[in-house]
């Protein structure tokens, strides 16, 4: 569990590290090819740990030197992956694509992940279906089968982060030009079509579609990952909700962009500059209504901290969830701690209070819990973070950088 004794504002600095939520799918891009693919700037993480022992168990040689991990071989890829590691995480479904583009016939368990909702994949296999692949779906496991995968028009019904990049990374392997109507356009996603063009196929990006045209073979590429703005966004509003003065380093503000224009209408003090971004908040800010959605959209991933700092404004603010169906785990554990804040549907609505206090509270899944730990370091007292472990999937060294802003928070047995 985690520990946090708060009460104090953070002051200083902490550099970002590379994009969670880019690195999945880089790894899963390296089955595509025999060639290495070099990923720099790689988080260490759990997830990352996960995708890396996917990669391993399918084939791949993996090796890794402090933020450099290099995937190659694999000429004979397994065709089907274990379904304790896809449960682990759900990013593990995005080795679909590649197998199936390589190796032609794939059973792969449907997936776990976080508890937050039902998350189909409904999409992810209509993608594939798209580009001439046979799926059957049967006691859990996807049993797909292509001799070649074949360019087309998929259309998304929603612009679903995974999907898209699923249709991308079968694309790159198949016959002429896939195009994706209705894309994700996070900047994870973009990265992934950034490798993809370093490894050889040919991404063009439009208003309204991502056309990818494979090639028969892919090279491989050293790819440098960017920036986790989650990862940035949360030290940010750490700063913020502790009243403090924080600098992030190594980020891309713009892709910051709408959480940096929701706590500057709060009342947060914002300077952006190159490659980093400074939050000061020196009086109680005051509510601000948010709804989430797919970028440029404000990211569901920071809703939970974002609704802990609200529960310290002066003022109702209404927070509505628009990309997943429940995702307020955080919830719960604010209240424990003194907050007004209660649920209506997908929205939550919180009531601003002047202090928070410690308790011993649950960590639900990544985010919540990093919703519930900045919700501590503003609490006076001690809380005690049960299931704090969640932290550590998406997280690099949570408990060090804060540490390094000034927090007194450390790790501990659970009881
Ligand atoms: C990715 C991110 C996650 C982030 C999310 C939304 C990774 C590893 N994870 O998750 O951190 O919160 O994007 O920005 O990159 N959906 C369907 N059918 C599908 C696929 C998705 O209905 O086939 C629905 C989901 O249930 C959800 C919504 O679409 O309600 C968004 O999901 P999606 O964008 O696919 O998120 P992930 O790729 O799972």
């Amino acid at each position: 569990m985690i520990v946090v004794d708060g009460g104090r504002p953070l002051v200083g600095t902490v550099q970002a590290s590379g994009a969670k939520n880019a690195a999945l799918p880089a790894v899963m891009a390296s089955l595509l090819t025999t060639d290495p693919v070099v990923i720099e700037n790689a988080p260490r993480l759990l997830d990352m740990d996960t995708a890396l022992t996917l990669a391993r168990t399918l084939g791949k040689e993996v090796g890794r030197e402090g933020g450099t991990v290099r995937l190659c071989g694999g000429d004979e890829l397994a065709q089907a992956a274990p379904d304790a590691v896809v449960q682990r995480m759900r990013a593990s479904f995005l080795a679909l694509g590649p197998l199936l583009a390589r190796t032609g016939e794939v059973w792969m368990p449907l997936p776990g992940g976080c508890a937050i909702g039902p998350r189909p994949v409904d999409l992810h296999l209509r993608g594939l279906a798209c580009l001439g692949a046979e799926i059957a779906v049967d006691g859990g496991v996807v049993h797909a089968k292509a001799c070649q995968l074949r360019g087309s028009t998929v259309y998304l019904d929603y612009p679903s982060v995974g999907a898209t990049e699923q249709v991308l990374l079968a694309g790159a392997l198949a016959e002429g030009e896939t195009v994706v109507v209705n894309p994700a356009r996070e900047p994870e996603v973009v990265d992934l079509t950034r490798l993809l063009s370093a490894m050889g196929a040919d991404v063009v990006w439009h208003m309204d579609r991502v056309v990818i045209r494979g090639r028969p073979e892919l090279e491989g590429a050293t790819h440098r990952l960017i920036p986790d703005r989650i990862e940035a966004g949360t030290y940010l509003l750490a700063g913020a909700i502790t009243r403090g003065t924080v600098t992030v380093t190594g980020v891309r503000p713009d892709h910051l962009d709408a959480l940096l224009a929701k706590i500057s209408q709060a009342g947060v003090e914002v300077a952006v500059e190159e490659a980093a971004v400074r939050v000061a908040a020196s009086a109680r800010p005051h509510a601000v209504n948010v709804q989430t959605g797919p970028y440029p959209g404000f990211p569901t991933d920071l809703q939970p901290p974002l609704v802990a700092f609200l529960c310290l404004a002066e003022g109702q603010a209404t927070v509505t969830e628009t990309v997943f169906e429940s995702r307020f785990g955080q919830v719960e554990a604010l209240v424990r701690m003194g907050a007004r804040v209660r649920v209506s549907g997908n929205t939550a609505i919180t009531e601003g209070v002047s202090g928070l206090h410690g308790a011993t509270v649950q960590a639900t899944d990544i985010r919540a819990g990093a919703a519930v730990v900045l919700a501590a370091l503003a609490a006076h007292g001690r809380t005690e973070i049960r299931g704090g472990g969640h932290l550590a999937r998406g997280y690099e060294d949570f408990v060090g950088k804060l540490r390094g802003l000034g927090a007194t928070v450390w790790e501990a047995s659970e009881p």
